[in-house]
Parts: C-alpha cells; sequence; structure tokens
C-alpha cells in the first residue's frame, strides 16, 4: 500500500481538513515530496450548476496542486451534513469501499505520499453491513477504513475544555484496534484569548498523558492559505516524528 496519513479528529470540525492541508504543503514544500490527497467521502457538500462541490476535497486538491478531475480526490460526495452511512442511504448512494481503495492506489502509485483526510471521527460510521472492525452489529467504521489503507494516523485534537478526554479515548481506540497511530496534533482553532485556562493548560495535559506524541501545536492561523499552513506545520510541528513514518 502507498505511503502517507490519515487524519482524523476527535470530532467533527476540529481541524482535519486545516492540517491535513498544511501537511501536504510541508510535505510538498520542505521535503520536496510528491504528494496528493483524498477526502474519500464528503457530506454537507453544496450543490452548484447540479453537481455537489465537495469543499475539503476541493481545499485539498489545491494545496497538493493536483491535477486529478475532483472525482479522484473525493469519489463520494453528499449533500446532507450528516455521516456517511445516514447520507448515503438517504441519498440512496451505495458506498463500495473497494472504489476508495482503487483510487487510492493510484494516487499512492502516482505520489511519493498521500494525505488522506477522514470523515468526523475515528467511529464514524460508513456501512451498515460489512465489518472488519470487530465493533459488532456489522459495522464499517472510518477506522476500518483507515486500517484497510494501511496509513498511520494523525489525530487532530481542540485545545479547548472537553479536549483531554475525546483526545485520550481517540487514541485508546485507534490503539486497541491495532491502528498505528503517528500523534497527535493539538490544533489552537480560535486566538488565545478566546481559548481560556482549558486552552492555556488542556495541551500540556495531554502531553503528559498521552501514550502516542504530541507532534505539535497547530496555531490559530487568521488568513489560511498555502504559504500560511505551510510555514505554520513547518515552524510547529514535529516532523522528526512523521519522518519515519515515510
Ligand atoms: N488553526 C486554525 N486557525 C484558524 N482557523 C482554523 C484553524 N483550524 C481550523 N480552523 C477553522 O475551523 C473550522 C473547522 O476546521 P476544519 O474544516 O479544518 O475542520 P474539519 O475537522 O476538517 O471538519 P469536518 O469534520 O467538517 O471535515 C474551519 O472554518 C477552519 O477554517
Ligand atoms: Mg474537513
Amino acid at each position: 500500500m502507498a505511503r502517507g496519513f490519515f487524519i482524523t479528529a476527535t470530532d467533527t470540525g476540529v481541524g482535519k481538513t486545516v492540517v491535513a492541508g498544511a501537511l501536504v504543503r510541508f510535505l510538498k514544500g520542505f521535503l520536496g515530496l510528491r504528494v496528493g490527497a483524498m477526502k474519500p467521502i464528503e457530506s454537507g457538500c453544496p450543490r452548484q450548476n447540479g453537481h455537489l462541490v465537495p469543499g475539503d476535497g476541493t481545499f485539498l486538491k489545491e494545496m497538493a496542486e493536483m491535477e486529478e478531475p475532483i472525482e479522484e480526490v473525493t469519489p463520494y460526495t453528499f449533500e446532507a451534513p450528516l455521516a456517511p452511512v445516514t447520507a448515503s442511504e438517504m441519498e440512496g448512494t451505495r458506498i463500495d469501499i473497494n472504489v476508495i481503495k482503487e483510487k487510492f492506489k493510484i494516487l499512492g502509485a502516482k505520489y511519493d505520499a498521500v494525505v488522506v483526510e477522514g470523515m468526523g471521527g475515528l467511529l464514524v460510521p460508513i456501512k451498515r453491513d460489512h465489518s472488519i472492525g470487530g465493533m459488532g452489529k456489522g459495522g464499517y467504521y472510518v477506522l476500518d477504513l483507515a486500517m484497510e489503507l494501511e496509513l498511520p494516523l494523525i489525530i487532530v485534537a481542540r485545545a479547548s475544555l472537553g479536549t483531554i478526554n475525546h483526545t485520550l479515548l481517540t487514541v485508546r481506540c485507534a490503539l486497541e484496534s491495532g491502528a498505528r497511530v503517528a500523534g497527535v496534533v493539538i490544533n489552537h482553532q480560535t486566538p488565545a484569548s478566546s481559548e481560556g485556562l482549558a486552552g492555556r493548560t488542556g495541551p500540556s495535559a495531554i502531553k503528559d498523558f498521552s501514550p502516542v506524541p504530541v507532534i505539535g501545536e497547530f496555531p490559530f492561523t487568521e488568513v489560511l492559505n498555502a504559504e500560511t499552513i505551510g510555514k505554520a506545520a513547518c515552524e510547529n510541528l514535529g516532523m522528526a516524528a512523521l519522518q519515519k513514518f515515510l
């Protein structure tokens, strides 16, 4: 299977796309690798001229400067902002994991590394009827996809109150399932002034208690573009911890 990383998070809206994009820019711009990206399933896509437009997929395609059509980056798009299992059932589209694996394989053969953004968190269900994850009830989860793609996980965590529990739950779930975990990125989504005491103390508690490394704290970045996020990754993420997975 291809080299790269699977970017997951403790929840939806935590900063996966920003951190995935930053990692793409770092691997391309600072390490000089050929980098591809994927957001295999995207929900909550707005409809434009009759087509569903995946915002995360489009952003990652731009950050990676990929020439592939967007369908190769995001093969499955849904309009409803819901978990893939629910959106796909509601919109009548069957998700075929082999399609995702095949497209990932093609990107993996072309690029030195492929950065894949997951959907929501690790136990977001993708399908009802296929299980390799041992979770019971025949569910196929985001974690199963990450493991089938054989990618190490990067877990993006909030810096705000509640993050210690969510982060340690996610790390434990990943490790107990046998996934490889490269580490945690604590993402400062809001300016320091609005993070409060939990934002100032949470990251060091995660560093103390997490059994996997904290790769770094991604700073609040007012203008998010290829240059700013690549620089933020270079300055704040411990890339040595990541290079051993490449
Ligand atoms: N470090 C940051 N600095 C400034 N804004 C940020 C930062 N990280 C994330 N954001 C903003 O927070 C919001 C959520 O981030 P993002 O879209 O990356 O989350 P996500 O985990 O990818 O969400 P989803 O589960 O929907 O894919 C976005 O509006 C994004 O621009
Ligand atoms: Mg996203």
